[in-house]
This record gives C-alpha cells, sequence and structure tokens, in this order.
C-alpha cells in the first residue's frame, strides 16, 4: 500500500449486530436463522419506549375492541403485542386476534409461545395478499418503513377498506425530521441511546449499514399525507421519542 493511501475497511461476515444476532450478508433480513429467539429483546433495546408504547397500544385497544370483532397485527414478528391484547381479553369472548407475517420462523415461534390463547391465531402469510376480514382495530408497528411507497399505499387503502365506521389502525414507525440540525442531534443522541442499551459502536454501524435501502423512513408530514391518500382523515400523533412515531387513525 502506497503511503498516506487510506486504509479501506473491509467487513468480514459474519458480521454482529447484537450479542447473539449476525449477519451473513450486508443486508439485513427477517428470516436470518435463529432470529425469532432474539427478536424480542433486540427491539427492546433498539427502539426507545418499545415497552412504554405497547403499554399505551394494549390500554387504547379498550376504546376499538370491546364491542368485538377481529383484530389484526400486521407484520406480528413474534406476536409479542397481539399476544399482550388477547391474554388482556381472554375472557371477552367477543373477540378474536390475528397475528399476521411472511417469515415463518416469526409464526413458528408465536404459535409456540401462545398455545395456551384460544382466541389468537397467527397466519403465515404475505398480508397484501390476506384478504382482511372487516375490523375495528388494526396495528402495524413498525412494519411499514421496510415497504415499498407504492405497497405502503396499497396496504393502507386496504386497511381503511376493510375498518368498520369508527374503528382505528394504530401505526408505529420510525420517522426523518424536517429539519436537518435536529435530524442530525436526532441521530447522535440514538447512538448514544443504543450504547446506553448495551450495543457496541461496531453493532450500531453494522446494523445501520445494514439498514440502508431496506428501512426507508419518512417524515411526518410525508407519512400524513400517505394516511390521507389512502382515505385516513382524522390522524393523531399518540407518541414520540427520537426517530420513533406512533400515530392514530381512525375511521
Ligand atoms: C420490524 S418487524 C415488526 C415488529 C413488530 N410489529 C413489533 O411491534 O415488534 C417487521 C415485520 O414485518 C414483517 N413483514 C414485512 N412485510 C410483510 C408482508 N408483506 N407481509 C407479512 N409480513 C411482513 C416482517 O417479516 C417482520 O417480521
Amino acid at each position: 500500500m502506497k503511503k498516506n493511501e487510506p486504509k479501506r475497511s473491509r467487513e468480514i461476515f459474519p458480521i454482529s449486530v447484537d450479542r447473539n444476532i449476525q449477519l451473513d450478508s450486508p443486508v439485513w433480513s427477517f428470516s436470518l436463522e435463529g432470529l425469532a429467539t432474539e427478536f424480542d429483546d433486540h427491539i427492546k433495546r433498539s427502539i426507545p419506549a418499545y415497552k412504554e408504547t405497547q403499554d399505551l397500544i394494549v390500554d387504547l385497544s379498550d376504546y376499538y375492541t370491546r364491542q368485538g370483532g377481529i383484530i389484526f397485527d400486521l407484520g406480528c414478528s413474534t406476536g409479542e403485542l397481539i399476544k399482550r391484547l388477547a391474554e388482556k381479553n381472554r375472557h371477552n369472548n367477543k373477540n378474536f386476534w390475528m397475528g399476521l407475517d411472511k417469515e415463518e420462523g416469526m409464526i413458528l415461534h408465536s404459535k409456540n409461545h401462545t398455545r395456551d390463547l384460544p382466541n389468537l391465531e397467527f397466519i403465515h402469510c404475505d398480508f397484501l395478499e390476506y384478504s382482511l376480514q372487516k375490523t375495528p382495530f388494526v396495528l402495524i408497528c413498525y412494519t411499514l418503513q421496510f415497504m415499498t411507497l407504492a405497497s405502503r399505499l396499497v396496504l393502507l387503502k386496504k386497511v381503511f377498506a376493510a375498518l368498520e365506521e369508527g374503528g382505528a389502525c394504530v401505526i408505529s414507525e420510525k420517522v426523518l425530521e424536517e429539519n436537518s440540525s435536529t435530524q442530525n442531534m436526532f441521530s447522535s443522541l440514538y447512538h448514544q441511546y443504543k450504547s446506553r442499551m448495551r450495543f457496541n459502536s461496531s453493532e450500531i454501524l453494522a446494523k445501520a449499514s445494514s439498514l440502508t435501502g431496506i428501512l426507508t423512513p419518512l417524515t411526518r408530514q410525508h407519512n400524513f399525507k400517505l394516511f390521507e391518500n389512502a382515505g385516513f382523515e382524522k390522524v393523531t400523533l399518540l407518541a414520540k421519542n427520537l426517530h420513533f412515531e406512533t400515530y392514530l387513525l381512525e375511521k
């Protein structure tokens, strides 16, 4: 190597993005072997106030689900949230809870951890191809961000059509700030947050790099426009912590 020539960084695979999660390619995937077992701990430490946001959704669900109906969690991963809802409502036989995910490993894990709940079902499918029954309440948490813009709109229109009048959809997303200096500040605070959550710098960098072109956040304004284009006129910001926002879309 010539003097002063910068050293080229070479990523060696498998590369670690968490204590027990290794990527064997540069690109993040939900089909990683063994991911389902590690996923809950990983996402809890990756998203600020993840647990508190789930608590809020569980409490909020009462406003929409007491009359009964089929409730969907689209992109449920390990089924943690829909399981909490089904457990809370195990004595309300007017409701039925459904988790949909396209990763077989996630669905198997979900089924294996919820065998005692007869009011809950998990379906291995692409939710874009699934025909949603009429529903009072739909959850789409941290999932739209992994879809193309065109398919986000297709899904949102489908949810709008399936929602009962007076029903609601809760959406959590990673977002971009309109203002670039706020975006920079949040990025650096998020790095500090992840360090506190025991990710090392190499893991933080490897995860961010693996999500390039896979996770595409929009600004809140852009998200609201998308929701409006899908038919939702009443949209409320429920929660925000750094890059992560949760919205309530009412029909
Ligand atoms: C970030 S995870 C969701 C996390 C989970 N909702 C939570 O709150 O912890 C995104 C999930 O969406 C699923 N997914 C993405 N596109 C999908 C599609 N078209 N159909 C079904 N599942 C999909 C992925 O397999 C993945 O498990």
